[in-house]
């Protein structure tokens, strides 16, 4: 009979199980032979496996694998059902390779869009982020090899990533950093968790009872196990005290010793140490159950399809006056060696050795088109020949078309390093300006991980992003400018207009030993919607060559209770002549009017969905709501609050172009704690339910400490309001005399009182 968890546990010595909590190399876990024990393999990554060849000694010398597009395109896809085929394709390799856990996905939120790993995160919203997730999660897990949503958390910056404290504030950690995570582990399941490089808050997060114990088991549900990112384990033995399991990769011994000597000085209790080895046995013992009881299914032809076609569906068209798609009969000119080489993934832990990428210039002669190549500028560094470029000019300018192929060298991002400035190569930009002033019919293709200023922005035609879209990249942006494909991905994250402008930029990346996230809430464009800056391209934003109306946008019931649903629909219809993708978003507004510690956000995303209509073809969108979905987090209640009154839903094809807004009413008997004393704003207590009839009744016996105290005429009225909205408790005694200070006194207990029932 195969043995339970408990009877292994019980089975292995104490240095046995120590030596189960870190690597046996580079990429495995330990097998314990005499127990039937296996190794399990884990390997990166997110957007395509990096499976070390079996033999080689580098263990950077992976097995050929297809690249699919990295998280910053896969997220412009806004849909979880391609994640999840990205993830179950990524996994079938996995599997073939006898790899037993990837280490995907990628979901730190984008603070700053310099940080260098941004290539391979998902968004700078936390609800688009997780849904991605918890789609990719799902589709690895269903052909039984397990995921591992990194980096725990955080983790928002290159520099510094391995010592770097970030330093937020609760509201903002759970408002925004915490819920990828959340939905992830709550939808996804997944059997593993990496914990991030850096300090959360002074505590290294591979340490971190607060992130890997009360957050993620107690409060998530979380039942897989942890590990380390690599080399993040500090104080190893407080680490399994914390919950963290696997030390990746391993220390030849060294934590390994220390465990056992802390269990023998009864430092750590053995019991941690037992439910930390029982959480990676059940992994690897599932794991190679899997193995066994799968047959490899890799497919290789297929899954390059797949990666074309992701590529087409998380391409953003960011601007079109008309240049595309091209026609047959133009004249047309690709300018840029991005055209013939490619940037399509970025450089780190996440690159996959491929070699199946076609770019689009070869995809374009396989399709037999026409047109002329000018290479002008290189794709690996920022060099300018005056020579290339005239020959450039002067092509795009006997031409009907020209299409720049332009994008961010591989020195500009990778992991390991944050951009030190948001800006295309100047030989780019120059020659993009240049290109735009003799050909009005001026296209910009883009290869980045992340938004680049666009200062031409307003003088080419159209801007075509594909980010770093695999290796499917050129026979994708072969189709989407020829019309064969039609553009159907979103911006997961603002295209600002300058780095100026961005919400952290005063404080990214910190002074190399902390981060301060001073910026708070105001994360993407949770900051330019609160400021009203212009931005080059609104999150949610992306075009297609058709178009879509919305109509009948209502609610079934106008009123949400507190435990009910309310359901929105929605009957969007493709107005145009071509088949097309919409993506409808939901936005929740606050409109309660009540004070928010920490500010209130103009308006959160809650829902989206992709739906593609041939030309005239009209569908019902459905988004149900809760509680849930109004609120924000109150660092009082330690507690997602959402205050009675009225929100705003607001349905649109991007965050800044609303198509419909329905309002809602939400009842609730809850309200935010309130303590008072004798120096309490009386504008705090007008505003409360509670309290306001006691504290009018009290101002209406007491007009004189109400006048004095609120200007007595000598303000205009706004001034005097707000004098009197300041005017704390004591004001009544301050300005009313010996009869108002007694009626204070009398009104503190009864307020108390009104607060408690
Ligand atoms: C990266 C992880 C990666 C690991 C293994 C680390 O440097 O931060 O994302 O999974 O290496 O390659």
């Amino acid at each position: 009979m195969t043995p339970t968890i408990e009877e292994l546990v019980h089975a292995l010595t104490l240095e046995e199980k120590a030596g189960l909590c870190s690597g046996q190399d580079f990429w495995r876990t330990k097998a314990v032979q005499r127990l039937g024990i296996p190794a399990m393999m884990v390997s990166d990554g997110p957007h395509g496996l990096r499976a070390q060849r079996p033999g080689a000694t580098d263990h950077n010398d992976s097995v050929e694998a297809v690249c699919y597009p990295a998280g910053c395109a896969a997220a412009a896809s806004f849909d979880p059902t391609l994640t999840r085929r990205m993830g179950a394709a990524v996994a079938r390799h996995a599997r073939s390779a006898g790899v037993g856990v990837v280490l995907g996905p990628a979901i730190n939120i984008k603070r700053s869009p310099l940080c260098g790993r941004n290539f391979e995160y998902y968004s700078e919203d936390p609800f688009l982020a997780g849904e991605l997730a918890a789609g990719f999660i799902q589709g690895v897990q269903s052909e039984g090899v397990g995921a591992c949503p990194k980096h725990f958390a955080a983790n928002n910056q290159e520099t510094r990533r391995m010592t770097a404290d970030s330093r937020i504030d609760e509201r903002t950690l759970q408002e925004i950093y915490l819920p990828a995570f959340e939905t992830a582990v709550r939808d996804g399941e997944p059997w593993t968790l990496m914990c991030s490089y850096n300090r959360l808050n002074g505590v290294y997060a591979s340490e971190n009872p607060f992130l890997l114990t009360e957050t993620l088991r107690d409060r998530w549900g979380f039942g897989g196990f942890t590990m380390s990112d690599w080399g993040a384990v500090n104080d190893r033995v407080a680490g399994v005290a914390a919950g963290l399991d696997l030390e990746m990769p391993g220390s030849e011994g060294v934590n390994d010793a220390r465990i056992v000597a802390a269990v023998r000085s009864g430092q750590l209790d053995e019991a941690v140490l037992d439910k930390a080895v029982g959480r990676i046995l059940n992994i690897v013992l599932r794991a190679a159950d899997e193995a066994a009881r799968r047959p490899a299914a890799y497919d290789a032809p297929a899954s390059h399809a797949l990666a074309v076609e992701l590529a087409k569906e998380s391409a953003v068209l960011l601007q079109n006056l008309g240049a595309l798609p091209l026609r047959d009969w133009q004249k047309v000119t690709y300018i840029g060696a991005f055209a013939a080489q490619p940037r399509f993934q970025g450089g780190g832990s996440s690159h996959v050795n491929t070699h199946g990428a076609v770019s689009a210039l070869e995809a374009a002669r396989r399709s037999r088109r026409k047109l002329r190549y000018v290479e002008a500028f290189p794709a690996d560094r920022d060099q300018r020949d005056e020579s290339a470029f005239l020959q450039a000019v002067t092509a795009a300018e006997e031409s009907d078309v020209a299409v720049i192929f332009a994008g961010l060298p591989e020195m500009f991002e990778s992991e390991g390093a944050d951009r030190r400035h948001m800006r295309l190569p100047d030989c780019q930009n120059n020659l993009i300006a240049r290109v735009a002033a003799v050909q009005k019919n001026t296209v910009v293709v883009l290869h980045a991980g992340a938004p680049v200023e666009c200062p031409w922005a307003e003088d080419v035609s159209a801007v075509l992003c594909m980010y770093l879209a695999g290796e499917g990249v050129g026979e994708a942006a072969d189709a989407l400018l020829w019309g064969e494909a039609n553009p159907a991905g979103r911006l997961p994250e603002t295209w600002p207009v300058r780095l100026e402008q961005t919400p952290c930029y005063l404080d990214f990346p910190g002074d190399g030993v902390t981060a301060d996230y001073r910026e708070g809430v105001y994360v993407g464009y949770r900051w330019y919607d609160a400021r009203h800056l212009p931005v080059r391209w609104p999150f949610g934003h992306g075009m297609s060559y058709t178009g879509f109306v919305y109509r009948d946008a209502a609610l079934d019931q106008t009123t949400l209770e507190e435990d009910g649903t309310a359901t929105l629909r929605v009957t969007v219809k493709n107005s145009g002549a071509l088949r097309g993708a919409e993506v409808v978003q939901l936005y929740v507004s606050d409109a309660t009017g009540t004070p928010t510690p920490g500010g209130r956000v103009p308006q959160v995303l809650r829902g989206f969905q992709k739906v593609w209509l041939e030309p005239g073809q009209e569908c019902e969108v459905r988004f149900a709501l809760t509680a849930r979905d109004l609120a924000h987090y109150s660092a009082e209640l330690h507690d997602w609050y959402a205050a009675p009154g009225r929100y705003e839903l607001r349905l649109g094809h991007s965050s800044r172009d609303i198509r419909a807004t329905v309002p809602l009413e939400y009842r609730t008997a809850r309200r935010l704690p309130l303590t008072v004393d004798e120096n309490t704003p009386l504008g705090i207590l007008l505003a409360d339910d509670r309290t306001a009839p006691l504290v009018r009744q009290v101002l209406e016996q007491n007009r004189q400490a109400a006048d004095n105290g609120g200007g007595d005429g000598l303000m205009p009225p706004d001034a005097m309001a707000q004098m009197l909205d300041a005017m704390p408790l004591r004001g009544l005694a301050n300005f009313g005399g010996a009869q108002a200070a007694q009626a204070m006194d009398t009104l503190l207990p009864l307020l108390r009182q009104a607060l408690q029932s």
